[in-house]
């Protein structure tokens, strides 16, 4: 039987809490939440524009959190200061734009080489674990590999967005199920993440080599009409089947 561990993110939770100006939702109380009812981790992504998470819910949430906290940062001097001082557990390094809605896709791996390298190395030195956002391109993830990256997150948002559409997917989930088989060949862990619905997840999960999916914006809107509880324990059967 397979297992795929499932990290929760919790951005949302702030974004609703911002929306307001308020202290509520607590993104620290989602992450209890979460690591209480089956989450293997909780993610949070800081921003350079602090749109949701900011350094407050960092420090509360890492000092709380049992289970593995996933920082998601953009490759920047600012958040290397930052990640250095807070040494998380996981760390996956994502593209970011100022005006983007969401990540809209994997990092761009040539362009960033050099200053990629140096960054894994540093943050390496705090035993965090190192992930890269990427596309599933062949040659990122070699280039991945060269860079010293322990996993890689393949960014999943036009499968999702193609099976959301119900249009025609399996060109592209060919694509995902050639990069994983890549990864685990190059010995890197493979994980997923964007835009993932119990839909997408559960077509996903039939892909062999997964060790973790990475979802947020679903999992917190479904649990706005069936709890968090109820929508993790729905995805970690999924990811079990
Ligand atoms: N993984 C990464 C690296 C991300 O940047 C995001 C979105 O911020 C997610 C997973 C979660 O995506 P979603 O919120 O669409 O589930």
């Amino acid at each position: 039987m397979k297992r795929i561990r499932l990290g929760v993110n919790i951005d949302h939770v702030a974004t609703v809490r911002n929306a307001r100006g308020e202290s509520y939702p607590s993104p620290l109380r989602a992450a209890i939440l979460a690591e209480k009812n089956g989450a293997d981790s909780v993610t949070i992504h800081l921003r350079e524009d602090r749109r949701h998470i900011n350094e407050f819910d960092l420090k509360k949430i890492i000092k709380k959190l049992m289970i593995p906290l996933n920082l998601e940062i953009a490759a920047t001097k600012e958040m290397l200061k930052i990640a250095s001082r807070s040494k998380p557990p996981f760390i996956c390094i994502v593209p970011e734009k100022r005006k983007e809605i969401t990540t809209e896709g994997g990092l761009n791996l040539n362009h960033n080489k050099n200053f990629l390298r140096e960054l894994i190395k540093k943050l390496k030195k705090n035993k965090s674990r190192i992930s890269l956002f990427i596309e599933p391109s062949l040659n990122d993830l070699e280039t991945a590999k060269k860079l010293n990256a322990d996993c890689v997150e393949i960014h999943t948002g036009k499968l999702c967005n193609l099976i959301n559409k119900k249009k025609n997917y399996k060109n592209e989930l060919k694509r995902i199920k050639k990069a994983v088989q890549k990864g685990n060949n190059l010995g890197l862990e493979v994980h997923a993440g964007h835009g993932l619905t119990y839909t997408s997840a559960r077509i996903l999960s039939k892909i062999k080599g997964i060790q973790e999916f990475n979802i947020g914006h679903f999992l917190v809107g479904e649990s706005i009409f069936e709890g968090m509880p109820l929508t993790i324990r729905k995805f970690k059967r999924i990811l079990k089947s």
